[in-house]
């Protein structure tokens, strides 16, 4: 018989329901949770109770129970919350249930009542095996509800366990958590800010933090050294799977760094949280250049949990008779290819589908050349050398997918086209966890219309030293010590060596074509404090959410997010955002061109 107490007694109960265990046999247990199921077999009931460890079996006998919890057992609502007395009770080996922790047992009841009566719940909680789920915008708008759901429960469970592992192992590093505000002056991440109007100050607005960056950096400069926070972060961008307005960051930096010290810190972590979540993983992971996951793989954040490399297949194009060669090669474009093993029996339809895919990430289509019998086919195929197949890697039932172009169209309708492809042919093998750095980064990115250049990361990542020099000459050639930690096509998170030299710093923020009075405005505090001691500094920033999402195995940051937002940025269960009374406004000195609807 257990020995120790459950650590979620109460006056109430005595126990979990859900973690009844076979060591629990003969003891009387006082339990609270929500009926899950019920069977009313006439003589006997059983109910099937629920709380956040999980389900167990509790039986209504008239050998044990009293008529009036009998009574009682029969007739309780689903979902209503219950108070059940009764003693645990082993199971015949025939009736152990093997797909309940607790299958095992079963509480034998004597008494109950029913504390919290649910009415005919909107969405059910419980389900049949197969049974699919209930629309998402009926589930988010009954949030508490679809949070009962054991998957969900795991999840934020899992999700509390990874925020204590990663609190016990910075601390354990010498981090300190500390807090930043909420109410800010923009931030520089790139994307658009939430806005809040001061009352006090009419006209003026705080914006809420699109990350901790500035304060961190601060941090540094006033010498706590090695800082940590699970920083709530707001973005006002474009939402996808992987996105949401107000996610949750890892946020750390630290002093007297260089790169690999904080690739090393946040291997640890990372490697300490894959394992609460029973994930094995090595370190060191891999180490790609930017460059060379671009030319390999189109992208920045490459899935290496299979192969179908990008090549470049240009001399296999070069001086044919295929007139686009000329016009794309003369143009300084390449020809690119990736081959799909066994693609040669893609149908038609298939191909369209490919082809609608590069050309939405704007490539003007695909050349499909297959393989078969030894004899190379496609439309193109008349136009090239024998040896064609051969250079383009094929094999016999092979299709090779080449995009031409500039790299700026080839690198994202190629990437696109091999993550489809991986699905389609099945590539992808499950359980694999592929971590990656991704390096040595370009400091800017440059606007193929207008030359502009915009920072790659944010514009407190500082310069490779060996690229200073062209900083003043081609800085868009010049690489910045940026990394980013990439799980199998995913980014988690990204950071840099920040510049802790103030002539650097007004220089790149003169190339992102910020002027000295804008920076002052916007930076000026950040600006000054590196004028007045600043050690060397890095961090990076993981994105908190995404790692609970992957290692749930959900397919969704809603899933781990307890109250998420839709892709329009709705919450649905409160229905917020929703218009403010006129008065509210006036006191804001704000007006909407939308009318004061209230
Ligand atoms: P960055 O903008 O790359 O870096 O963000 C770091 C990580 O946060 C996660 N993330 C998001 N997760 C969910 N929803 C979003 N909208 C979202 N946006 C970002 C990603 C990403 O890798 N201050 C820098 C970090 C640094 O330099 O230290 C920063 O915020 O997983």
């Amino acid at each position: 018989m257990p020995t120790t107490a459950s650590p979620v007694a109460t006056t109430l109960r005595t126990h979990a329901a859900g973690a009844l265990r076979a060591d629990h046999a003969g003891t009387r247990v006082r339990l609270g949770g929500w009926v899950h199921r019920s069977r009313d077999l006439g003589a006997l009931v059983f109910l099937d109770l629920r709380d956040r460890e999980g389900i167990v079996q509790v039986s209504f006998d008239p050998a044990v129970a009293s008529p009036e919890a009998l009574a009682t057992a029969a007739a309780v609502g689903v979902e209503s919350v219950v108070l059940v007395e009764g003693e645990v009770a082993l199971r015949p080996t025939e009736l152990r249930n093997a797909e309940l922790a607790s299958g095992d047992v079963e509480v034998r009841a004597t008494s109950i009542t029913i504390v919290g009566p649910a009415e005919t719940p909107t969405i059910p909680v419980a389900r049949g095996r197969g049974t699919p789920l209930p629309a998402e915008d009926l589930r988010l708008r009954h949030r508490y509800l679809d949070l009962r759901r054991p998957e969900l429960q795991h999840a934020l469970i899992l999700r509390h366990r990874l925020a204590q592992v990663t609190r016990r192992y910075l601390s354990e590093h010498g981090f300190l958590e500390l807090e930043t505000p909420i109410l800010t002056k923009p931030t520089p991440e790139g994307a658009r800010d939430y806005l809040v109007p001061s009352r006090v100050q009419k006209g003026e607005f705080y914006a809420l933090p699109q990350s901790p960056q500035i304060y961190k950096q601060l941090f540094m400069i006033a010498g706590f050294d090695r800082y940590f926070q699970i920083a709530r972060c707001f973005r006002d961008e474009d939402l996808r799977a992987d996105r949401q307005p107000e996610f949750t960051q890892i946020d750390v930096e630290a002093s007297f760094v260089q790169q690999d010290d904080v690739i090393a810190v946040t291997e640890g972590l990372v490697q300490a949280m894959f394992a609460e979540a029973g994930v094995e993983v090595t370190t060191p992971f891999r180490r790609m250049a930017y460059a060379e996951a671009m030319e390999r793989y189109g992208i920045d954040r490459p899935d290496l949990r299979y192969g179908v490399e990008i090549a470049d297949v240009s001399d296999v194009f070069r001086g044919t008779e295929f007139g686009v060669a000329a016009t794309v090669l003369d143009a300084g474009g390449r020809f690119r290819a990736i081959v799909a093993p066994g693609g040669a029996r893609f149908s038609r339809k298939e191909q369209d589908e490919l082809t609608a895919l590069a050309k939405g990430a704007g490539a003007q289509g695909i050349i499909f050349l297959k393989r078969n019998a030894g004899v190379l086919e496609g439309p193109v195929a008349k136009f090239l050398r024998p040896d064609a197949a051969e250079r383009l890697g094929l094999a016999d039932g092979d299709l090779a997918l080449v995009v031409a172009g500039p790299d700026h169209v080839t690198s994202p309708a190629l990437d696109r086209v091999r993550q489809d492809v991986a699905r389609r042919l099945d590539l992808i093998p499950a359980g694999r966890h592929e971590l990656l750095w991704v390096l040595d980064f370009p400091m800017f990115e440059r606007d193929p219309k207008t030359g502009a250049l915009a920072a790659m990361h944010h514009p407190f990542t500082s310069a490779n030293p060996d690229d200073l020099p062209l900083l003043a000459t081609e800085p868009w050639r010049a690489r910045a010590r940026a990394y980013d930690v990439v799980l199998n096509g995913t980014e988690l998170g990204g950071g840099s060596i920040r510049i802790s030299d103030p002539a650097q710093q007004a220089q790149v923020f003169e190339l992102l074509g910020i002027d000295a009075e804008t920076a002052r405005a916007r930076f000026g505090f950040l600006l000054e404090a590196l004028r007045s001691g600043a050690p060397p500094h890095g961090g990076i920033a993981l994105g908190f959410d995404r790692i609970a999402m992957l290692l749930a195995g959900a397919g969704s940051l809603r899933d781990v997010i307890a109250f998420p937002k839709t892709t329009a940025a709705r919450a649905l269960y409160e229905g917020a955002p929703s218009p403010v009374p006129a008065e509210d406004l006036r006191e804001l000195g704000l007006t909407t061109d939308t009318g004061d609807r209230a």
